[in-house]
């Protein structure tokens, strides 16, 4: 068993940050990831960091875009807190080394994005994820900070009151890729999630294979809840064959988007009569899609984006990354033609519910970043405001899983402040299949103290493992294609009753199937079989919350559209979605979202772009 102050899961902007957060307040940190720190999906991240450096912007009027984008569903303390802080943390990754783009006076150049009223979003030419994983690993390195990577962590190591309030996180079970063992991690400050997204819950995603929501199950499988679910980023500019994105960058810097009959239809056809292409992403996504559905689309698919006009120089300063995917995943030269483009699932708005400083309704468990819902996004997540999020909720969990004392936080976890239960009935079973064990926690054990939990934990987790390699079965892959299947088809940008009733009883066909689930490659060392198949699982639990909430909330929000009633409703659904897993049976309630802030209190407004 390996042993550290504090274990950070996932080695992306947000596990970096909060190692190097960690370290810095002396904590023995360390990360453990399945993939290497610069493989992680943070490097895919094109556009840039919203931040209000200049003196005619202010980290007020990026709240203010910030909740509006969020359709009033994001929290205020949380989201005053990112825009705040969003400066010194450009400013130290600055310092750092990271190579942002500049004008001719030497600053660091900003530019316009969707749903900001001010062109505040810094970037790297348009591969500022990039650097900015390669820039904190640096530190990283130098700090000494020691990184498993290639251990896939398979579950939280927590303890077993019935009342998720009272249980703590000790640590985690991880397979070790490379060698094929199973081992724990023991954490005596806390464990920090940081895991990233969950696109592979869908089948046409910008993110990872990777991007199996790993972190965002287990906590939800050890008692913590899940915030916000059913908001789902619909990025509106992916390329059609694969998924890649192809960044808002392109339309920030005057791309231009158009039907089959070279129609602007963002204006033309009135989407947006103020900010067109750049209003926010899931008016665009949505305005897409009624050209595809209305008959306007190019082969009834997609629709094209242009920047011809912005001329090569321009073009191969700010955007030349944007050429290479174009032309190497769709045959697309942008220098001559338009771009093929269409939505594609981006960015997950829900996750692990926490607070301001990280902490989860569990003792010792944080989250940060995309796995994490805190909420800063609310409905609908503004582009640029992923980067920030990851610095600046990565630091704080750091620095509060190394002690630092940082004042009682505003937003509250689990059931601890004013909640209400859901009233919806599912039909369909929802929830584990069969025997669910003794343990109240799935993922957590009973045991007299933290050692012989951690104990205790390893061993079931080299068994479940055991019986995977040696059991006969089906193959993970038709199930996780079952899945991506019917939540694309039937919780997509557009929502309706039918189509969400549907994915949940087919997710329910997919549980039943996975508790059949064998790994055919019997190999003890780079399984990606046996990888992907408890991956499967994490794919699964986390599809049936997303549907669950989908569901219910019966109203209109940011990217959440359902035909059934196709407007706003705050006086019923100003409110957090909550799922929690009640010894395998989920429940459903909820939460008022905080509208009050330091800066004003953000009355709901109708939202137009
Ligand atoms: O379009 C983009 O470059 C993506 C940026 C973001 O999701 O924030």
């Amino acid at each position: 068993m390996y042993e550290h102050d504090v274990v950070v899961v996932g080695a992306g902007g947000a596990g970096l940050r909060a190692a190097i957060a960690a370290q810095e307040e002396g904590a023995d940190v360390a990360i453990v990831s399945k993939l290497h720190p610069v493989r992680s999906h943070t490097g895919a991240a094109e556009g840039g960091i919203n931040a209000a450096l200049r003196d005619a912007d202010s980290w007020e009027d990026h709240a203010y875009d910030t909740m509006k984008g969020s359709d009033y569903l994001g929290d205020a303390p949380a989201v005053e807190a990112l825009c705040k802080e969003s400066p010194e943390e450009v400013i130290q990754l600055e310092h750092w080394g990271m190579p942002f783009s500049r004008e001719e006076d030497g600053r660091v150049s900003q530019r316009p994005f969707g749903g900001l009223s001010f062109p505040r979003t810094t970037y790297a030419g348009a591969e500022t994820g990039h650097q900015m994983l390669h820039t904190m690993y640096e530190q990283v390195v130098k700090r000494g900070i020691t990184v498993y990577d290639e251990w896939h962590v398979m579950d939280l190591v927590v303890t077993d009151e019935d009342d998720p309030a009272d249980r703590t996180c000790h640590g985690v079970v991880a397979y070790d890729i490379q060698r094929g063992e199973v081992d724990g991690f023991r954490a005596s400050g806390g464990v920090i999630l940081a895991t990233g997204g969950m696109g592979q819950v869908f089948d046409h995603t910008t993110n990872a294979v990777a991007n199996t929501g790993d972190g965002v199950a287990m906590a939800y499988r050890a008692g913590v809840p899940m915030e916000d679910m059913e908001f789902i980023q619909f990025h509106p500019t992916t390329l059609p064959s694969t998924g890649v994105l192809i960044s808002e960058g392109v339309r920030g810097e005057g791309g231009i988007l158009y039907n089959e009959n070279g129609e602007r239809f963002m204006f033309e056809h009135g989407y947006a009569n103020n900010d067109g292409e750049l209003a926010s992403r899931d008016v665009v996504s949505r305005a897409e899609l009624t050209e595809v559905n209305e008959g306007r689309g190019i082969e009834d698919e997609y629709v094209h984006l242009d920047m011809r006009h912005l001329g090569e120089e321009r073009i191969l300063d700010r955007l030349e990354n944007i050429l290479h995917l174009a032309e190497d995943f769709e045959g697309a030269d942008g220098l001559t033609e338009p771009m093929p483009v269409k939505p594609g699932q981006h960015y997950a708005m829900g996750g692990i519910e926490t607070n301001e400083h990280g902490e989860t309704a569990i003792a010792g468990l944080y989250a940060a970043g995309e796995c994490a819902c805190v909420s800063v996004h609310g409905g609908n997540r503004l582009g640029g405001n992923a980067l920030p999020e990851l610095i600046v909720f990565g630091k704080r969990a750091g620095h509060h899983a190394a002690g630092k004392e940082m004042g009682e936080a505003e937003i509250p976890t689990g059931k601890r402040g004013e909640w209400e239960p859901a009233e919806y009935e599912f039909e369909v079973d929802v929830g584990a299949v069969g025997d669910r064990g003794p343990a109240a926690a799935d993922g957590g054990a009973v045991a007299a103290d933290a050692e012989g939990l951690m104990e205790a934990e390893i061993e079931r987790a080299r068994e479940r493992v055991e019986d995977l390699l040696t059991r006969k079965g089906r193959n993970h892959a038709e199930i996780r294609s079952a899945v991506q299947e019917t939540m694309t088809a039937n919780v997509n940008v557009f929502r309706e009753e039918e189509g969400l009733k549907q994915s949940l009883s087919d997710l329910r066909e997919a549980r039943e199937a996975y508790t059949e689930v064998a790994v055919s490659d019997p190999s003890r060392t780079f399984n990606t079989d046996l990888i992907h198949t408890m991956e499967t699982r994490n794919v699964l639990d986390i599809a049936e919350a997303l549907a669950m909430g989908a569901l219910a909330r019966r109203e209109f929000r940011g990217a959440h559209w359902r035909k059934e009633r196709q407007e706003r409703d705050d006086e019923n659904w100003l409110k957090h979605t909550l799922v929690s897993w009640n010894d395998g049976e989920p429940e459903l309630w909820y939460k008022p979202a905080i509208l009050e802030g330091e800066a004003k209190t953000y009355e709901p407004k109708v939202r137009s772009y």
